[in-house]
């Protein structure tokens, strides 16, 4: 094999893999369609309300409310679910900053609950541990859109009266047995954010089987108002005009707009067949990776039927790597033209807003937990991710043809072989 890349050698690629987003005229015809309609709110719009239709039917819950983002939605559905001062709520700590931060502003103690090194998901292993009288809640993420072992989650969940909140935000498509991520458990958010595989820019999104649990997210998404049960299903919010200043619940104003449904509609239409694809190539990078030394794909349990692939990850051994760290490997895979991420610099309880408790208003904790003290949490096997074994691709280079999934491991593959030179 030729010269690494990063000493002057031919790079194995020099091709860009595909971009993100994904668009078309079509799209910009949708969106614009709203804006010339004039009717730019879901309030009096019936463009947000078909996109809850269609998604909630296409990930296969029953209801689904649209918010403005996926931070938001974690928020509401753990209020839904009457999570509140002390509560504790079991989360892993591989993850973005929202899942935990949602349950400090639920006014409750998030409880961090290492992750199976093998696939980043929550260890099911460990959660018994982690509960305590006050636990309420459970908040399994998907990580990168592979299954956690619901099965397990479930029981414990049984076993302990406790709810289930997925955090299905890298889950749109991405299955467990036949089942779509995020409407497993009592309530599934979703996000759009802009380098989501749905994506408006923003926009958020709550799933649940349960009809009560529907009605207190659609009134908490919508300033606390009531919708009568004979409007559920019809466009808009279903709010009559007389009940317009009635609120109920402790809501706000987290509504979708009527041009980011648009877009979310047009968009949706893409999804099946792009997943399809991320699935296969992630399945291909599993099998042919594996052939290089010192790199392991994420454990693929039966149970994960559709990976949703926000993320492909695999771990990194440096043994195998003549003891380079993970950041060299990264540098010279940039320099073979594949760009890669060492993802999350720490364990979320390592970030200052947990170690310093800056939680602003919100005290549940001091109720329930005086001494409450993330410095002093462990969890080894995602201290072990974040410091230098797991790596992620993103989720548009999965959405190239078989060859760039070969470029992608040859390039893998002359890097571990030249690593005494990196
Ligand atoms: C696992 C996870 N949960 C929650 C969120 C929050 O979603 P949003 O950015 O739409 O607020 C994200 C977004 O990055 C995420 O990756």
């Amino acid at each position: 094999m030729s010269k690494l890349a990063i000493h002057g050698g031919t790079p194995v690629r020099t091709k860009p893999f595909p971009r993100w987003p994904v668009f078309s005229e079509a799209d910009a015809r949708a969106v614009a369609r709203v804006v010339l309609s004039g009717v730019w709110g879901r309030t009096t719009g019936k463009v947000v309300a078909q996109f809850e239709q269609a998604f909630a039917k296409f990930q296969g819950a029953r209801h689904g409310v649209a918010v403005v983002n996926g931070t938001t939605g974690l928020r509401l559905a753990l209020m839904a679910a009457g999570i509140g001062e002390g509560d504790e709520v079991l989360v892993p700590p591989y993850t973005f900053l929202a899942t935990a931060t949602a349950v400090v502003e639920a006014n409750a103690v998030p409880v961090f609950v290492d992750i199976d090194p093998a696939t980043c998901n929550i260890n099911p292993a460990l959660i018994e541990a982690a509960i305590t009288p006050r636990t309420r809640a459970i908040i399994p993420v998907h990580f990168g859109g592979l299954a956690c072992d619901m099965d397990r989650i479930l029981a414990i969940a049984a076993k302990y009266r406790l709810k289930v909140i997925e955090d299905a935000c890298h889950g749109w498509g991405g299955k467990w047995k036949s089942k779509g991520l995020g409407c497993i458990g009592d309530l599934g958010v979703f996000s759009f954010q802009s380098s989501k595989n749905l994506t408006a820019g923003e926009g958020g999104f709550i799933a649940s089987n349960d009809e009560n649990l529907f009605e207190t997210v659609q009134s908490l998404h919508n300033c606390g108002r009531l919708r009568p049960k004979a409007a559920a299903g019809g466009g808009g919010t279903g709010v009559p005009a007389s009940a317009w200043y009635l609120h109920h619940l402790l809501g706000g104003n987290h509504r979708m707009t009527e041009m980011q449904g648009a877009l979310l509609l047009s968009q949706l239409k893409r999804l099946r067949k792009q997943t399809q694809r991320r699935d296969a190539n992630g399945r291909y990078l599993d099998r042919e990776l594996a052939r290089v030394p010192g790199i392991k794909a994420m454990r693929r349990d039966p149970f994960a039927t559709v990976v949703s692939h926000h993320l492909y990850l695999f771990r990194y051994d440096p043994a195998a790597f003549g003891g380079k760290p993970r950041e060299k490997f990264i540098a010279a895979m940039k320099a073979e033209g594949v760009s890669l991420s060492p993802g999350y610099p720490v364990p979320l309880y390592k970030q200052p807003v947990f170690l310093n408790k800056n939680f602003g208003p919100y005290t549940g904790w001091k109720h329930t937990r005086p001494n409450l003290d993330y410095g002093k949490v462990s969890c080894p096997a995602c201290e072990k991710a974040c410091a230098g074994e797991v790596v992620w691709l993103s989720h548009p280079t999965l959405l190239g043809g078989r060859r760039d999934m070969d470029d992608i491991v040859e390039a893998v593959a002359k890097v571990q072989q030249h690593a005494a030179e990196i």
